[in-house]
């Protein structure tokens, strides 16, 4: 069994289709914490309703981002995980930290990656006057939002979007998204060669909504 920690700032929006995905497919896999840097973010109550460990780790409380990753790295490595599965996790981190866990850190960004790395990607997106938006699944590496991709969901921009709306429509994408890429991960279908990731049975890695 592979051992999941999902790490959360906030609602925990990907948990539920994690969760629902690792049961019904039977992974050969467990959650077996969800880590916050927030101690008010509603994901950790989504994560214990489900019967999963809860942590957080304010990171408000260490003098700095060197100090912040390693306390966090001795939590996650206090349940020895396979895979570290990034879920809405708002922190910038350290190079130390992402090459500890090179190979099983895995991150979504609610963009089509490599535009629009970093923040407010759906304000930018539509300000870009993009006609389609979406989400990535991929390896993290130092480099912020850049990383071996594994998987991308795109979505129509329509000319009436908001933040909001554009924000609802991608995070949708991302429930079906999160739950096939993290499949591949946990039944070693993926494969990276040269920057690029390959999945073994040939299967697309993208997925295209409401065409
Ligand atoms: C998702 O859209 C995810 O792609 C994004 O946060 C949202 C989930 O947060 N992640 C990032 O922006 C990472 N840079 P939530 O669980 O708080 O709704």
């Amino acid at each position: 069994m592979k051992r999941i920690v999902v790490l959360i700032s906030g609602r925990g929006s990907n948990l539920p289709s994690i969760a629902e995905a690792c049961a019904r497919e039977q992974w050969p896999a467990q959650l077996v914490a969800v880590i916050s840097n927030r101690p008010e973010a509603a994901g950790l109550q989504v994560a214990a309703a489900a019967g999963i460990a809860t942590q957080a780790l304010d990171h408000r409380a260490f003098a700095g981002r060197e100090a912040f990753d390693a306390a966090l790295a001795e939590a996650i490595d206090a349940h020895a995980p396979d895979l570290v599965v990034l879920a809405g996790f708002m922190r910038i981190l350290t190079p130390g930290f992402v090459e500890r866990y090179a190979g099983r850190l895995i991150n979504i960004h609610p963009s089509l990656l490599p535009a629009f790395p970093g923040l407010h990607t759906h304000r930018r997106a539509l300000e870009a006057g993009c006609k389609l938006a979406g989400a990535t699944v991929h390896y993290v590496t130092p480099e912020l939002d850049y990383g071996p991709i594994i998987a991308q969901a795109a979505v129509p921009v329509r000319a009436d979007d908001t933040e909001a709306t554009l924000a609802a429509r991608v995070l949708d994408a991302e429930r079906r998204l999160y739950p096939l890429a993290l499949g591949w991960a946990v039944n070693d279908a993926l494969r990276v060669e040269n920057g690029l990731v390959r999945q073994r049975d040939g299967q697309a890695q993208w997925l295209v909504f409401g065409a």
